[in-house]
């Protein structure tokens, strides 16, 4: 018997790094695809995103099908060798679903319709629209799986509507009861003992729409998992449908990136190939690290597999309250990071840029000035340099990290709630930190889920897991027990999955870990203030801590009330930062006990602003700085970009990009 094939990204590149975007035709006149298809070919394209918004074209009637320029499209795409992947419609219903079916339209907190002439205004609860989503998607899947351009499914576009309507009121009522099975278990998870919450009925339970004052927020923390897993089914009845048909091609649906709304990890389980929509601000000076996080986010998501960039932008986005372009060069950088740490796909929104609608202004690969723009003369470029790294970078892997930073949606959410000491601790900008503190120590870090098993790395960061369950302790105790180091930020362990302060205010056993013997206050700092500790300043956070006796080191706060206490404990492998530490700071904190843990950076002597990462046996060296620079890379390498041979050493200009690989 052969194995059953589960479908990958293999699947769809073929041995090649996929480089196109989002392409809808459906805004010009066909003249104009006959001169998109001639620049495609002149660009290296080799895959465009067809259908994402593409459902009043589709279906201009309830239940009427209009096939006949998709047909054409697809034939045309076939026929100048470019594969398509195929969007199911579902994310902007046509104007008479939401005329003739109003409560296919989501509500807000404030029992407010969110109408349609924009889009995603669907409510993921809503049995008629979930029956309409599966009927086109039905039709689709049945009139293209056996299309010889159709390279992979694309689900829906950027899932992340909340609902507060009667339908998912109904619903979320019924998700609880899955979940806690009466009543008094709701009562209790929610400490519903508090003002008066507790609940009698079923039906008194609502999401929690617009109250007086702060809501409960263990009802919060249950509706933004409710919602997650809502939209979740919602991909899940549209994936069923084109995997039955076509069972050899792979499914995925964009993520945003670092986006809230929904608990990546359970959702990447759900799909062949993971993909994400990507943004770095051209203007901020880390964007570069930001799309490493981004980059290791979504690689982590894939099991160290390759995932693919559905969306970034060739220039401007026009989103922003300012919105700049991409100086010369910027795009293929950043293109090259995404590669560089695993993405086998570079793809943009959008192809061509529209001169209609609320995106006019945001770039396209074809911009507003044509193909002689700069933006197509770099998509040009790129496009051929794409494909000569294509058959030795395709479906390799990135050099096994040795770092494993831990999130977990449900902390995120957990910490994001009304009634916290500081609205100024925002858990993805402190992750971004601590990211950036690695990125900036040229180590190559993975994340991972805090259940996840740990055992394959050396050194396991938690930049801030306020909430964790019994389960993700557990495993950081084995973890450290087995030979692991472990450091963590302020609040780790804080609240158990009910969002219920621990004991002590802190778990025991954590405490226990780290040599923390009492946690007496936390002393939030203000935005811009910091407080001193020997050989650094803290930002963000400070805790009155008092050291248990068998800890290993201390290194002190001074100064003003926590004078003396701890600010970093160590015991053992397990460290414990009780603030957050200015980046330098934290950068020479994190290569120290990188460092002790066994692990290297990715290359000695490399120079700041130059980033190094290891995928399929190549070197990537990317520079983020205008600035020739000079890096040492011992030995004789050839760059597969242009092909010349590098001794010992690589001179990188402006936004410069080596691929190295070692010469016979
Ligand atoms: C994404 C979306 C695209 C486009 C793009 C603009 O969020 O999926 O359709 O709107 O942003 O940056």
């Amino acid at each position: 018997m052969p194995e059953p094939h589960s479908p990958s990204l293999g699947d769809a590149t073929r041995g090649r790094i996929l480089f196109g975007g989002d392409y809808n035709p459906e805004q010009w006149p066909e003249e104009t695809w006959h001169d998109d298809v001639r620049l495609m070919r002149d660009a290296g394209v080799n895959s465009v995103t067809l259908g994402v918004f593409s459902w009043a074209r589709l279906e201009p009637q309830p239940g009427v099908r209009e096939f006949g320029w998709l047909d054409r499209l697809m034939d045309l795409m076939h026929g100048n060798g470019i594969g398509v992947v195929l969007a199911t419609p579902t994310s902007s219903p046509p104007p008479w679903m939401g005329r003739l079916h109003p409560e296919t339209l989501p509500r807000d907190e404030d029992g407010r319709t969110e109408w349609w002439g924009s889009r995603q205004h669907f409510s993921h609860s809503s049995a008629v629209y979930r029956r309409y989503a599966a009927a086109i998607t039905e039709d689709l899947a049945v009139r293209y799986s056996g299309h010889p351009a159709l390279r992979m499914w694309h689900i829906n576009n950027e899932y992340c509507t909340y609902d507060w309507g009667d339908e998912a009121e109904d619903a979320f009522r019924g998700w609880l009861q899955a979940k806690y099975g009466t009543l008094d278990a709701l009562n209790e998870a929610w400490g519903t003992a508090f003002w008066s919450q507790g609940y009698g009925d079923w039906y008194e339970v609502l999401p929690p729409r617009r109250a007086h004052y702060m809501k409960n927020p263990a009802q919060v923390l249950d509706f933004k998992r409710f919602t997650s897993d809502a939209l979740l089914e919602c991909y899940l009845a549209e994936r069923d449908i084109v995997a039955r048909h076509s069972p050899h091609i792979p499914v995925t649906t964009n993520f945003m990136a670092v986006w809230q709304g929904l608990d990546a990890w359970q959702w990447a389980a759900q799909e062949d190939v993971v993909s994400i929509d990507v943004y770095p601000d051209p203007r901020d000076p880390f964007g570069a690290q930001y799309g490493a996080l981004v980059h290791d986010m979504t690689r982590s998501q894939a099991h160290g597999g390759p995932w693919m960039v559905m969306e970034q932008a060739a220039g401007p986005v026009n989103w922003r309250g300012v919105n700049h372009p991409k100086p010369a060069g910027l795009n293929r950088l950043w293109s090259l990071q995404a590669v560089a740490r695993g993405a086998d796909a570079v793809c943009y929104f959008q192809w061509r840029q529209s001169r209609q609608g609320s995106e006019k202004f945001h770039s396209g690969m074809v911009g507003h000035a044509g193909e002689h723009g700069r933006t197509f003369q770099e998509a040009k470029r790129l496009g051929a340099e794409l494909a000569l790294l294509g058959d030795k970078v395709a479906d390799t892997r990135v050099e096994a990290p040795e770092i494993a930073v831990l999130l977990d949606w449900n902390a995120w959410w957990a910490s994001a709630q009304d009634g916290r000491l500081s609205s100024e601790a925002d858990c993805p900008e402190i992750v971004r930190a601590w990211h950036r503190a690695l990125w900036e120590a040229h180590t190559v870090a993975d994340f991972a889920h805090p259940e996840h098993d740990l055992s394959a790395y050396k050194l396991v960061v938690v930049p801030h897991l306020y909430l964790m369950t019994d389960a993700a302790i557990d495993n950081l105790l084995a973890y450290v027990h087995q030979g692991g180091t472990l450091v963590a930020g302020f609040q780790t362990g804080i609240a158990d999955e009910d969002d219920r302060v621990r004991e002590g205010g802190m778990d025991r056993r954590l405490r226990e870990l780290f040599g923390i013997r009492t946690l007496h206050e936390w002393w939030p700092l203000d935005a811009g203030e910091t407080v001193d500790a020997e050989g650094f300043h803290g930002t963000l956070w400070s805790e009155e801590i008092e050291a248990a006796d068998d800890v290993d080191a201390v290194t002190p706060y001074k100064g003003g009330e926590l004078d003396g206490l701890p600010a970093v404990l160590r015991k053992g492998r397990a460290w414990y930062v009780s603030t957050l530490p200015e980046p330098h700071a934290l950068r020479t904190l994190l290569a120290d006990i990188a460092a002790g843990a066994g692990v290297r950076p990715t290359l000695a002597g490399l120079p700041a602003g130059v980033e190094a990462v290891r995928r399929g046996g190549l070197l990537f060296l990317l520079h983020h700085g205008r600035d020739r620079v000079t890096v040492p890379v011992p030995g004789r390498h050839r760059d597969l970009l242009t092909g010349a041979e590098v001794i010992d050493t690589v001179e990188l200009g402006r936004y410069g990009v080596a691929v190295l690989e070692v010469a016979a």
